[in-house]
């Protein structure tokens, strides 16, 4: 839209001036046609309304159905794979046609009218050449002057090409502003905005948090308006340096639980308090800095894996290059694309991301949702370590589905279906034989439950030596 409007109207103009000036000087030469002119012009107003009001809903229809292909091509291009493994070619082939003949049913609509529109355009101008043909002739004695008359013909017969060139431009501006009616509908007035990411009254930095205590009082949250909440009921506390594995089947409601915290999604009820003060009631920024995570699939920027970690370029390179010798990548890898790497090294880098942020930017809280779930047990065990190494003291919320993984953190909190059913430590919720834990922790196995069993108890031993 804009790189060609302007054009469009450049040639729109110029267009326009051509057809004044050639009218004025054909109603000069044979001045009685001037009220054939303005029929003319109303006819053509007349005419080029109707066929602008269904060419744009037509264009607006085309823009719609465009969507749905780009989507289908993006989908199908990342889940060539499955497709391919689940055979599913022909579904998604015949998803797209359908796609595409819905997208030229109106495209062909569009352009049919756009044609007939420059048609009509150019029939009524030759109506027009012909009754300035039939005007001379009927007063043949009025025009003397052959000259003058030859000039008006040849005008007469230029215009139907020009009037053709005008109406095609001026349809074309009007479409390209169905772009911008589309533009108009994402402007602030109509699309729900973000909180403001800082307030005057937010904490300085570095005074808040200070320990890193949560405290969730009935929280509720459901994604949208009409949707049954994703989490519901949640009372929790939890301490400063606390390490809390969240465990529950899918769907439970854990990553849910992060949402809320990182105010992705607010609650609807309740209240999020860190370290005293509550979450809703401060800017998003000012939230999300004192926080951190390591997601169950890290946000890429597209580049390197160096322009990833800092991209704002805050730090040297040997600070780069000391952090992701630390979390176990290899340093020559941060020229290297950071798309390229898998999903673990990927998990990993988001916790190089961390170790960067020092002093009071440290965060206070982090959480890690499936942090092993694309790690091998060497690495994660690099990973266990770095985090007890690096982030003494600060709380930490763990999603694990592995229940070994957690299974040694000071508190469990069990989810299922939008609640928090239990919290309690491992140890105490193993010893209750009816307990979703202990129902969980049972059905591995009894090798596993056994293993699992004594993990907890040497937790619970730990902690009560603290
Ligand atoms: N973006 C979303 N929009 C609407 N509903 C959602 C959205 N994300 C999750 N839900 C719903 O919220 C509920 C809880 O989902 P959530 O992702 O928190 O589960 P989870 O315990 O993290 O599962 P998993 O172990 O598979 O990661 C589910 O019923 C899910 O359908
Ligand atoms: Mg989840």
């Amino acid at each position: 839209m804009d790189k060609m409007f302007p054009l469009f109207v450049d040639h729109l103009c110029h267009m326009f001036m051509n057809i004044f000036a050639l009218s004025v000087t054909i109603s000069i030469i044979i001045p009685t046609l001037i009220p054939v002119l303005f029929v003319g012009l109303f006819v053509y107003q007349f005419q080029i309304d109707a066929v602008d009001r269904s060419n744009r809903m037509a264009k607006r229809q085309t823009i719609a159905a465009l969507s749905p292909i780009m989507t289908t091509l993006g989908e199908t291009a990342n889940g060539r794979a499955v497709i391919h493994a689940m055979n599913f070619q022909s579904f998604f082939c015949k998803k797209q046609y359908k796609n595409i003949d819905r997208w030229s049913n109106f495209n062909h609509f569009s352009s049919s009218t756009f044609n007939w529109g420059i048609w009509m355009t150019q029939i009524l101008a030759v109506f027009f050449s012909i009754g300035a043909v039939v005007l001379i002739a009927v007063q043949k004695e009025n025009y003397t002057d052959v000259a003058l008359i030859g000039v008006a013909l040849n005008y007469s017969f230029l215009l139907p090409y020009f009037l053709a060139f005008f109406s095609q431009n001026s349809m074309m501006v009007r479409m390209f502003f169905t772009a911008v009616e589309r533009l108009m509908k994402y402007d602030e007035s109509s699309m729900p905005q973000e909180p403001e990411w800082v307030l005057k009254t937010d904490p300085k930095k570095g005074t808040w948090p200070t320990n890193g205590t949560l405290e969730f009082k009935n929280v509720e949250m459901a994604y949208r308006e009409g949707l049954p909440p994703a989490i519901r009921d949640v009372n929790v506390n939890i301490d400063s340096g606390k390490h809390i594995g969240i465990v529950g089947r899918t769907g439970a409601g854990k990553t849910s639980f992060i949402v809320v915290l990182f105010r992705i999604v607010d609650c609807q009820k309740g209240s999020v308090k860190l370290d005293g003060k509550e979450l809703d009631k401060l800017g998003l920024h000012t939230v999300r800095r004192a926080l951190a995570i390591i997601p169950q699939t890290p946000l890429l920027i597209p580049g390197t894996l160096a322009h990833n970690l800092d991209p704002f370029d805050k730090y040297s390179e040997n600070k780069l290059i000391e952090v992701v010798e630390k979390v176990g990548l290899k340093a020559n890898g941060l020229k290297e694309k950071a798309s390229e790497l898998s999903v673990g090294q990927q998990q990993l880098m988001a916790l190089a991301r961390l170790l960067l942020r020092e002093g009071s930017d440290r965060p206070k809280v982090i959480v890690m949702d499936e942090p092993t779930a694309n790690i091998d047990a060497q690495t994660d065990e690099i990973l266990q370590k770095v985090i007890n190494e690096e982030f003494k003291g600060i709380t930490m919320l763990t999603i694990a589905h592995r229940l070994n993984t957690v299974i040694g953190s000071d508190a469990m909190m069990v989810m299922d279906s939008g609640l928090v059913k239990e919290y309690d430590s491992a140890h105490n919720l193993l010893q209750k034989d009816n307990s979703l834990l202990a129902t969980m922790v049972d059905a591995l196995g009894n090798g596993v439950s056994n293993s699992l069993r004594s993990l907890a108890k040497e937790a619970a031993d730990e902690t009560k030596k603290i």
